[in-house]
């Protein structure tokens, strides 16, 4: 069984069988207890883009699983003319000149530090290196010191592991920790807003017209969005390009980076289901589809019916990016990703030829991924 399989199944032994078995009776199928899957990417792509019809606040959409826990302004469980300002005011965090600059101060130091592990020969978990990485990012966007960054990764994973298929809400106790979680987050946030430094990021929020609520808001978006993805990406494509010897191949030839990245993006989908609330009667290909029915956007399997990991096959257009969402939703920090992915995967492919000397797999995750990718050079 190869790699991605397993990591699959040990993150969703019943779920994930079940989501692909759907994906393949029919483009849109009615699943009792589960909602109406929708397994082809040009019909999920109407869908997020259909702001009249379907809605992340709705019965069994995503604010139905956040909004108690995260409060009411997190984006993800917005919509409309206040979601759009919202966006506007906190794009600037994300223009390429801005994640370059973050990425400089937060990333250059331990993509050094990895260069040199590696190059001296010496075993580095990758997972352990993604986690700190993508913590420390958001602990600086988020305007947190440093220290903060394994708690950052907590607060994420506390609230994501919670979340399962068949659940469309947390139970009152869930809340509660879910809220404790994100409380060590927030509060040092809420501290750096008061004060108003532009140098930190609250501060800067302040700066932008964004109230306490807001702010406090973004925060937790970029936490439940900006570091789960990363820690199952990263070492993911890393094995991935391992396990097909793309690796030395991209390492002789690295204009094919974006290609590469984009591929495995395909194939390990992290954002494997996106949710949606019906608003108003209407269709979804063939199926009929009333207000208050749950949408359940089956990404993994729209994307990865397109054949296995193959860098030198386009992308269909209906596919494309269809991994960062689509419509007025679409991933806000995909530059920040890409930003993040580059670097590690450059210091990585510094180190080529690499081997894989030990892996496991993470099981009862939210998002697929390796618990331990442990990789040496030669
Ligand atoms: C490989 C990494 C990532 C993937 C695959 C990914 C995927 C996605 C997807 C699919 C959505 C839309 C969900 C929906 O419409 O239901 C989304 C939204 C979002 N992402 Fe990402 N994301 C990644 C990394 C990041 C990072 C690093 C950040 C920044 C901290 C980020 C910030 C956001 C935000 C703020 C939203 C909400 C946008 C909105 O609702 O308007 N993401 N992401």
């Amino acid at each position: 069984m190869n790699w991605e399989l397993r990591l699959q199944l040990a993150a969703h032994p019943l779920a994930y069988p079940l989501v692909r078995g759907i994906g393949r009776i029919a483009p849109v199928v009615r699943v009792p207890k589960v909602g109406v899957v929708v397994s082809d990417a040009a019909l999920a792509k109407e869908v997020l883009a259909d702001t009249a019809h379907f809605t992340k606040t709705g019965p069994g959409s995503p604010a139905d699983l956040w909004t108690p826990v995260v409060g009411p302004t997190v984006l993800l469980n917005m919509e409309g003319a206040a979601h759009a300002e919202l966006r506007r005011k906190l794009s600037g965090l994300f223009t390429p000149r801005s994640v370059t600059d973050l990425c400089a101060r937060v990333a250059d130091e331990p993509m050094r530090r990895l260069r040199d592990d590696l190059a001296t020969g010496r075993p580095v978990d990758l997972v352990t290196v993604v986690r700190d990485l993508v913590g420390a990012v958001i602990c600086e966007l988020v305007g947190l010191d440093a220290t903060g960054a394994g708690r950052a990764w907590a607060a994420g994973t506390a609230i994501t592991s919670m979340i399962r298929l068949g659940r469309p809400r947390l139970t009152p106790a869930q809340v509660r920790r879910g809220k404790a979680a994100l409380g060590e987050l927030t509060r040092p946030a809420a501290k750096a807003y008061a004060v108003g430094d532009p140098a930190t990021v609250p501060g800067r929020m302040r700066e932008l017209g964004l109230t306490e609520e807001e702010a406090l808001g973004a925060v937790a978006a970029f936490v439940l969005t900006g570091t789960e993805t990363l820690v199952s990406y990263i070492p993911r494509l890393v094995a991935l390009l391992h396990d097909t010897g793309w690796l030395d191949r991209l390492a002789a030839a690295p204009d094919r980076m974006d290609d590469v990245v984009a591929e495995a993006l395909r194939v390990t989908v992290p954002s494997p289901v996106m949710l949606r609330s019906v608003a108003a009667d209407t269709g979804i290909g063939r199926v009929a589809v009333r207000a208050g029915d749950r949408v359940v956007i089956a990404t993994i399997s729209a994307a990865r019916g397109h054949g296995a990991f193959d860098p030198d096959r386009p992308h269909p257009p209906a596919v494309r990016q269809l991994w960062f969402g689509a419509g007025p939703h679409f991933c806000l920090g995909m530059p920040l990703a890409y930003a993040e992915i580059r670097a590690v995967l450059g210091a990585v492919l510094s180190a080529a030829p690499l081997s894989v000397v030990a892996r496991r797999a993470a099981v009862r995750v939210l998002i697929p991924g390796y618990e331990r990718l442990v990789v040496r050079r030669g």
